[in-house]
């Protein structure tokens, strides 16, 4: 899908919230500023997370309060950027939140913390892309993201 705003990017995850019956694991992979946190943002909002979400970028890992119908779920946030080991994201508690059906974790940058993360995840890719009809070659378009879901898993 392409996004044309922050807007369109939350409107896709709202969709996506709406189909999470607990216990999935959402793989977040791409570009910097390629909206993996606004995108986690519409998922604690289709979630009912009252709270403001914001990046975990230093604590590495936030717990939000949210609801799937009537039932009672945790959002776990997970940035893993800086995360240069395992043990970074061990020490954190993240096997905690690994198989339960009443959380839905969001990992920002999945591939660096892979090895602990199970198979059956839904890989979900941002992209930065070019602006159309742009003269200069390689100039990005400031507010469109191409923004892929792969449940293939
Ligand atoms: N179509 C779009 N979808 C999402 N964000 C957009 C879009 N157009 C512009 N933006 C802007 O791009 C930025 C995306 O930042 P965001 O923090 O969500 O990215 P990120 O992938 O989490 O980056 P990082 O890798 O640094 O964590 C925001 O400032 C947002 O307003
Ligand atoms: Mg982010």
């Amino acid at each position: 899908m392409i996004t044309k705003s922050s807007e369109e990017t939350i409107e896709i995850a709202l969709k996506l919230a709406a189909d999470l019956k607990g216990g999935e694991i959402l793989a977040l992979h791409g570009d910097l500023g390629g909206g993996k946190t606004t995108f986690t943002k519409g998922l604690a909002e289709g979630l009912k997370v009252n709270d403001t979400v914001t990046s975990p970028t230093f604590v590495l890992l936030k717990v939000y309060s949210g609801k799937i119908d009537d039932k009672k779920i945790e959002l776990v946030h997970v940035d893993a950027y800086r995360v240069e080991s395992i043990d970074d994201i061990k020490s954190v508690g993240i096997e905690d939140y690994l198989d339960r059906q009443d959380i839905i974790l969001v990992v920002e940058w999945a591939e660096k913390i892979k090895e602990i993360l199970p198979k059956n995840v839904i890989n979900i890719y941002f992209e930065r892309i070019e602006k159309q009809g742009s003269a200069k070659a390689g100039s990005l378009d400031e507010n469109e993201r191409k923004i892929k879901i792969d449940f293939a898993n």
